[in-house]
């Protein structure tokens, strides 16, 4: 296990910091309404782990790509499932007051302003995008499509309404994995596809690899928050415990059990790592990854 290690600490712990300070950096002016842009900033800073934009650097170091260059793509993701999260909490969609160990952006502002503030998020995410340094504009054009796809209806927001239409509903677990791998793959799958096109001449064969581990992560991911949901406690994982059954959610434990999730999820991480047995120590970053990604505590 890599979880844990100092290198891998030390590795997402260098993404936080450089993606927190990019994001603090960035998030500064442009607003019309100076509420609008702190319910912006209370969105984005202070919280979070990063894990989305540290797979995106993740996969552009394991193609030899420096994290400098990847940073704003990074950021970019992570402006998008700030968005999803400060929408995710809504009144209207899972209600919760609690998010990142403080109240959610509705509940500190107001629901109008957490709209308009999700609404801002996603289009920045664009516009940084667009303006990438350093990498050229077939690869950004790239890259847009991607983050596209994967947030738009035939990725997390796609997910986002199965999720709500399937509330009280037993789904089967093709439809649970349909629900995950849109809800929170895709996104997970756009960060390493996004991080990998930062490096020029990426191979197919390399994208492919790449996309197998990032789809076995995404769904591993979703199916430790559900999991989380259950077994966390609300101080430690920053957000209500006991949501999902709160609403009625189908998830991986409700439909296999607590020990069946466990056991898929550990499927999951072999399936993921077993997709990167053609890098060597170059990926050892998103095998740290993918261990943390599944040991997290929160
Ligand atoms: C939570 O994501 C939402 C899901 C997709 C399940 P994270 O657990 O990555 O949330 P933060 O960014 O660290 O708060
Ligand atoms: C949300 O899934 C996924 C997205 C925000 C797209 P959840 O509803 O399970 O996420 P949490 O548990 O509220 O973070
Ligand atoms: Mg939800
Ligand atoms: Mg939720
Ligand atoms: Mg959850």
């Amino acid at each position: 296990m890599h979880n844990g290690t100092p290198s891998t600490m030390d590795f997402l712990e260098t993404c936080r910091s450089h993606v927190d300070a990019e994001l603090d950096r960035r998030i500064t002016s442009g607003s019309t309404s100076e509420r609008l842009q702190e319910a912006i900033r209370y969105s984005v800073l202070g919280g979070g782990k990063r894990i989305r934009p540290a797979l995106c650097l993740a996969a552009a170091s394991a193609l030899g790509q420096s994290i400098d260059a990847a940073l704003v793509p990074a950021c970019a993701i992570e402006l998008i499932h700030a968005y999803s999260l400060v929408h995710d909490d809504l009144p209207a969609m899972d209600n919760d007051e609690l998010r990142r160990g403080r109240p959610t952006t509705h509940i500190a502002f107001d629901e109008a302003s957490a709209i308009l503030a999700g609404d801002a998020l996603q289009a920045m995410a664009f516009e940084w995008l667009a303006e990438t340094p350093h990498i050229d504009a077939p690869a950004r054009l790239a890259m847009i499509q991607e983050l596209a796809w994967a947030s738009g209806h035939s990725g997390m927001v796609g997910g986002q309404a199965i999720d709500l239409e399937s509330v009280g509903q037993n789904l089967s677990l093709a439809q649970l994995e349909r629900m995950h791998r849109h809800k929170t793959g895709a996104l997970i799958e756009a960060s390493v596809r996004i991080g990998a096109l930062s490096a020029t001449g990426v191979s197919e064969q390399s994208l492919t690899s790449l996309t197998r581990y990032a789809q076995a992560l995404g769904l591993a991911f979703q199916v430790q928050d559900d999991l989380l949901d259950i077994e966390g406690d609300t101080e430690t994982i920053g957000k209500p415990q006991g949501s999902d059954a709160a609403r009625a959610k189908p998830t991986y434990p409700a439909l296999l059990g607590l020990t069946g999730a466990r056991e898929h999820l550990a499927a999951l991480l072999d399936s993921a790592l077993e997709s990167l047995r053609g890098f060597g120590p170059e990926a050892d970053p998103l095998r740290a990854m993918a261990d943390y990604v599944v040991a997290r505590t929160y």
